[in-house]
């Protein structure tokens, strides 16, 4: 939900934000439903495009979809700290969120996803033979490990910095630990 109004309180910001995370989750064609995650990496930053798949505002966190042999994994085990950006030209919104990642392999979490996304034509991202970003010496084939590598990036949100883009002026705000605020865009 965007809205018009101007006088619309940091609360009402903050909850409109998380209202369309929830929708981009469900919404194949919203542009929030594929940010962009940056991570550090061993020779300095990495960043990509992923799907997001749950949104959970009362803990502050969202759930992201990996194979666990994939780089970022590795990163993310080195170091935890990362950023998710978002961009919808259709708010006219910019979400930069600060996140604390983890990746989980085994357990109820991955394991009642997996049974889900086993059904579907998305499940041959998760059974390649190779690991993603391996040298390959021919156009590859279609082809499936005898086990899958599906894993669970969770994401807990420490601070959200939303930009909004207006004809009529940019309003800019941070959500964090010290609160709510109102920033110079
Ligand atoms: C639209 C789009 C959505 C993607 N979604 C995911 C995703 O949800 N999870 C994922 O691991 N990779 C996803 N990828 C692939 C990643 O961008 C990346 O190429 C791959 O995960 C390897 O990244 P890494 O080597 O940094 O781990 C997506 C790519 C595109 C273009």
């Amino acid at each position: 939900m965007n809205t018009d109004s101007r006088s619309q309180t940091l609360p009402q910001v903050e909850a409109a934000i998380w209202d369309e995370l929830a929708r981009a989750v469900g919404d194949k064609a919203h542009a929030w439903r594929t940010p962009v995650l940056a991570t550090a990496a061993p020779d300095g930053a990495d960043a990509r495009t992923v799907v997001l798949r749950e949104a959970l505002q009362p803990e502050a966190r969202l759930l992201v979809y990996t194979d666990t042999r994939a780089a970022k994994v590795h990163e993310i085990a080195a170091c935890p700290a990362g950023m998710l950006v978002f961009w919808s030209s259709a708010l006219g919104w910019q979400l930069r969120c600060k996140v604390t990642l983890s990746v989980e392999d085994s357990g109820l979490e991955v394991s009642s996803r997996w049974a889900r996304v086993k059904l579907t034509p998305g499940a041959q991202d998760y059974v390649s033979p190779l690991p993603p970003g391996a040298p390959l010496a021919a156009v590859p084939e279609v082809q499936r490990a005898s086990r899958e590598y599906f894993g669970v990036i969770g994401i807990r949100v420490d601070s959200l910095d939303w930009l909004e883009l207006r004809p009529q002026g940019q309003r800019r705000a941070r959500f964090d630990a010290e609160g709510a605020r109102w920033l110079q865009p």
